[in-house]
């Protein structure tokens, strides 16, 4: 099965294109490299002993997509590429409607013109909003975002359930991430934000390697066990496996299948820094700032769902997730 896959550069895109290959499926990748590095189709290559078909090009470009699908017999898309950063969402929105909502609209145009009726979608949990209750299931209400990037989220779901409502040969899955973290065992693929990073895992990997001095711990007077943030941390290489999970189950069937990704735990910020000084031996200095604005104080996924239908299950846990974390980070101390 040949599969496209827009942003496989990217953090998630390029660990899903590794599981995808053991998998026997063949990524072909499309990305325009604005927050990736070409270096890391090499590292595919060492992992793999192959090298996807790459096409540096912009999702938003019609004739270059149409020019792709002529290219290959493509039977499903998996679609990552987008902007996700909720701070720089707030200061340049058109980019992130342009990027996220257009993009999409022209992936799909495109898709249709070529006659490949299936996508995945990287949806998210931001898309619940601020939770009334946990654990969060794919009914829980949805809409009430609190910034342009996770509204963006919430209108691609939305354009793709009123597309398959007009169009229902067609096949939809809505993966809803909760927070990935990790990098790949090898140590050789992981998440290299550019400029200071927005999360916590990157940044206390880059406290722990010295890149940085001082975490800040935004709040420590939520409603949670220990008064910090809980969220519920889905290593890379799961995540990667539920894609795998989700084209052989449902990317073939017509249908708007919508899934939570996570594993079902709460893990608090004080938590993650405790198990990365125990995976590193490094120390981590923190402070307690005050909350960031739109942070909500807990969430975790209902993973029943896409256990029952998808037949998949997270496994590695928050230690294995610091320790894959640091294996890349201290390997990799600039990045790529
Ligand atoms: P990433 O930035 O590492 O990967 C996205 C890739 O898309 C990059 O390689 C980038 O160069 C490419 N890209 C962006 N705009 C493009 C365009 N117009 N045309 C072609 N390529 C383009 O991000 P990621 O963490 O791998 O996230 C992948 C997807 O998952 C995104 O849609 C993101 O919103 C979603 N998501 C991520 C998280 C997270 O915490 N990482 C959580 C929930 C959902
Ligand atoms: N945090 C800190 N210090 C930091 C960064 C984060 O204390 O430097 C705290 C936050 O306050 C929060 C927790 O760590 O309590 C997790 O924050 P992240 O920024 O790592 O993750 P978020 O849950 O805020 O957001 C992530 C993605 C979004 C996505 C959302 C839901 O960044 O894209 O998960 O899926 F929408």
């Amino acid at each position: 099965m040949k599969v496209l896959v827009t942003g496989g550069m990217g953090y998630i895109g390029s660990h899903t294109c590794i599981q995808m290959l053991a998998a026997g499926i063949e990524p072909i990748i499309v990305d325009n490299l604005c927050n990736s590095k070409l270096a890391v189709l090499d590292r595919i290559e060492a992992l793999t002993k192959v090298r996807p078909a790459f096409y540096q090009g912009d999702i938003r470009d019609e004739a270059f997509l149409n020019q792709v699908f002529s290219e290959h017999e493509i039977q499903s898309v998996i679609h990552f590429a987008g902007l996700k950063a909720v701070g720089e969402s707030v200061a340049k929105p058109l980019e992130y409607y342009d990027n996220n909502v257009n993009g999409s609209l022209v992936l799909m145009r495109a898709m249709r013109n070529a006659g490949v009726k299936s996508i995945v979608f990287s949806s998210s949990a931001t898309v619940y909003g601020d939770p009334s209750s946990v654990p969060i299931t794919e009914d829980s209400p949805v809409g009430e975002t609190t910034n342009p990037y996770g509204r963006s989220k919430f209108m691609v779901e939305s354009c793709l359930s009123d597309f398959y409502a007009a169009e229902q040969d067609w096949s939809i899955t809505l993966l809803r991430y909760f927070n990935p973290v990790g990098a790949h065992p090898s140590g050789t693929l992981g998440e290299d934000p550019q400029g200071p990073p927005n999360n916590l895992m990157p940044f206390i990997a880059q406290v722990a390697v010295g890149r940085r001095d001082t975490l800040s711990v935004f709040g420590d007077d939520y409603p949670t066990p220990d008064g910090t943030g809980v969220r519920d941390y889905i290593h890379v290489m799961d995540l990667a496996d539920g894609h795998v999970a989700a084209l052989h189950k449902v990317a073939q069937q017509s249908g708007l299948h919508t899934f939570n990704l996570g594993t079902g735990n709460g893990t608090s910020v004080i938590q993650m820094i405790d198990a990365f000084v125990q995976a590193s031996g490094q120390q981590i200095p923190y402070q307690i700032c005050p909350r960031r604005p739109g942070d909500i104080a807990e969430c975790w996924a209902s993973t029943d769902k896409a256990e029952q239908q998808l037949g998949w299950k997270a496994t590695r846990d928050v230690k294995q997730m610091a320790a894959d974390t640091w294996h890349w980070q201290s390997n990799n101390p600039q990045g790529y």
